[in-house]
Formats: structure tokens, sequence, C-alpha cells
């Protein structure tokens, strides 16, 4: 008899079946339809990621599982089925576009699915919970397109969610993973050390982007990768900046042949947000830089960036040594 993890991995391909009928045969996926036009997500790309559209019902999952077969119980462990008050159960995923989340082995282990409506539906993604099979800590999305590319470039490129990873793959960049939203794990991080030697973040050009970007960064330094961070243009994605055509797609690959090892992206915003030519502002930079040497866990490797960290800054070398031994944290 099937495990119990088997029988989810073929529960989660059947309704993937289902909802990809339903995106391009049925009159209700109209919606959707044109929403992949508006967002011109062309019908290939949408079918090579086994798209879908999970109708605006409520019992949608539910009489298509009773007519297959599955319990509620199981479609409650599975995720597509929530219990609502009184344990009355109910679909997960309504009136939205579905996309498949597989592990690396390319089976499909939850679904994120964005809302779809003219007024955005709350939240814009609805994901698929923790359950036996999936847990969004451990999941890079892409992983099992990417895994080759990674592998023979000994580089990954990382970004924020499921569109910036599909439109990159439809651009011809097949190393791309992604998170889902901001948030890196440890796991995420050594699956893609697995892989390559050096990633090459590329969140989005925007507030919450940067400042996950720079979260992400202490995660994946200290997993051993080598990191580098590519900026776009202000307010883009990769999956906006994207739709500019081939001069976009020529400017993305320069952007990340061109993306700063993290330590100088850092020093760029130490510099950009410090007011260098005041005392205060060099004291500033040289703090937010000092916790970041510190972490350089080789003593030369870190000797040979602090001279020029220290003439950025502007400041002598034996104050930034300083700075990182005041940290108290050097080498960890
Ligand atoms: P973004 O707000 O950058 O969305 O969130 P996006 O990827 O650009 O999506 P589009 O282009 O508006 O469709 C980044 C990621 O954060 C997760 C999703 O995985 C999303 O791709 N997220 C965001 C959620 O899980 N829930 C949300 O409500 C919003
Ligand atoms: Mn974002
Ligand atoms: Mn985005
Ligand atoms: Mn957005
Ligand atoms: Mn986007």
């Amino acid at each position: 008899a099937p495990s119990a993890r088997e029988r989810l991995f073929s529960l989660h391909q059947a309704v993937a079946d289902w909802w990809r009928e339903l995106l391009w045969k049925a009159p209700e996926g109209e919606l959707c339809r044109r929403y992949l036009e508006s967002r011109a997500i062309a019908r290939e790309i949408a079918e090579t990621f086994g798209m879908g559209y999970a109708p605006n019902r409520w019992d949608g999952v539910l009489r298509w599982g009773a007519a297959h077969g599955y319990s509620v119980e199981f479609l409650v462990e599975a995720g597509l089925v929530v219990l609502g008050e009184k344990a009355r159960p109910y679909d997960r995923f309504r009136d939205r576009l579905i996309i498949p989340i597989a592990d690396e082995a390319g089976r499909i282990v939850g679904f994120s699915g964005r809302s779809v409506g003219s007024e955005e539906a709350a939240p814009k993604y609805l994901n698929s919970p923790e359950t036996p099979i999936f847990s969004k800590g451990r999941i890079l999305l892409g992983m099992d397109r990417a895994k080759r590319a990674i592998a023979q470039e000994g580089r990954g490129i990382l970004c924020e969610g499921p569109m910036d990873l599909i439109r990159c793959h439809a651009a011809g960049f097949g190393n791309v993973v992604a998170v889902q939203g901001t948030a890196l794990t440890e796991h995420h991080a050594r699956l893609l050390r697995r892989f390559a030697e050096e990633v090459i973040v590329c969140f989005d050009a925007d507030r919450a982007g940067e400042s996950a970007a720079v979260r992400g960064l202490a995660i994946l330094t200290e997993a051993g990768l080598d990191v580098r961070v590519a900026s776009l243009p202000a307010g883009e994605d990769p999956d906006s900046f994207l739709r500019g055509g081939e001069a976009a797609i020529a400017s993305f690959r320069e952007t990340l042949q061109r993306a700063p090892a993290y330590l100088s992206h850092l020093l760029d915003q130490a510099a950009r947000q410090n007011d260098l030519t005041h005392p205060r502002g060099r004291s500033q930079a040289v703090q937010s830089m000092a916790v970041w040497l510190a972490k350089i866990p080789d003593p030369i490797g870190r000797e040979a960036v602090v001279l020029d960290v220290a003439v950025r800054l502007g400041v002598s070398r034996s104050s930034l040594e300083e700075a990182i031994r005041r940290t108290g944290t050097t080498g960890k």
C-alpha cells in the first residue's frame, strides 16, 4: 500500500490536474485566463508551470474530493480544505490562479494561489500551510527546474516569489529559485549551498525587499555561500522588469553580472545612509560595517577588506579594527 506521503503527492498531482483543466477548459476559468493575459504570461509558460484555476466555490475541492474517494480529513491534512466554525469544512483556495509548488524531485507538494479579481482579495497570495510534505522554510520554489543550471553555473539566483521565478525562467534565466516572500531560512541557504558556491540575491527594489535582502545576507554567508546583491531600478521586481522584452532581458543579465559582492553592497548602503563628512555619520557607518566585518570567520579574509572599508568611510584602519573588536562577536 502507498505510504501517507505518497498518497499526499498523488492527491496534489490530481487536484493540480483538475485545476488546470478548469483554467483552460471551463467557462469559469475565463477571468483567470484574462488575468494571465493582462500580466503577459503566455499560455505556453502557464502550462509549463502547471498553472490552474481554483473556482469561486466553497465546496469545489470538497465535491471533487468526494467524487474521487478522498476523505475530508485527508483533504484537511493536505491543507486543501480548512475546518471552519463547528468543524465545518470549506475550500482553502477559491477564485485564485493556482501555481503548483514542487519539491526538488518535481513532485507537487503545495500550492500558491494568487487572487485574480479586479478588486484584489486579501491576502494577495494564499499558500499551502505546513503539511507532512510541505514546509515553506525548507522549499525553494523552482529548485526542481533550476538545480542543474545552478550546479553547472556554480551560482543560483534568489528572488521573492513564484511570478519572479516564472518570468526569469521564461526569459532564459534557468538558475533562478525563489522563496515565498521575504522569509529566508538556514534550510534554504543550506539547500542552495548543496548545489553552488555563489548566490545572487535579486529581491524587489522596494523597502521590504531591501531589508529582507540585508537580513538574508547573514543567513546566506553563514551557510558558506559567496553572496552578491543585484539591485533593480526602484519599484521593480524581476517579473515587472523583465516584461520590457529583449532590451530588459539584456539589461537584467548585465545587472546580474555587475551585482556587487555583499560587503560592497552594504558599504554603498552605509555610505548612502550616513553623512560621511561628519564624525557622527562616519561613526554610525563604522558601527554598521563593523558588525558585518566581525562575521567574517577567516581573519585573513577580514584583513583584506578592512582597509578598503576604512578608506571608503574615511576613517583609520585602527579605529575600524577597534570597532570590530568592540562588537565582541569576531568570527561568529
Ligand atoms: P510581493 O508583494 O513582492 O508579490 O510579495 P509579487 O511576488 O511581486 O507578486 P505579484 O507580482 O504582485 O503577483 C513577494 C512574495 O511574498 C509572498 C508571495 O510568495 C509573493 O510572491 N506573499 C506576498 C504572500 O505569501 N502573501 C501575500 O499576501 C503577499
Ligand atoms: Mn516584494
Ligand atoms: Mn514583487
Ligand atoms: Mn508587489
Ligand atoms: Mn511582482
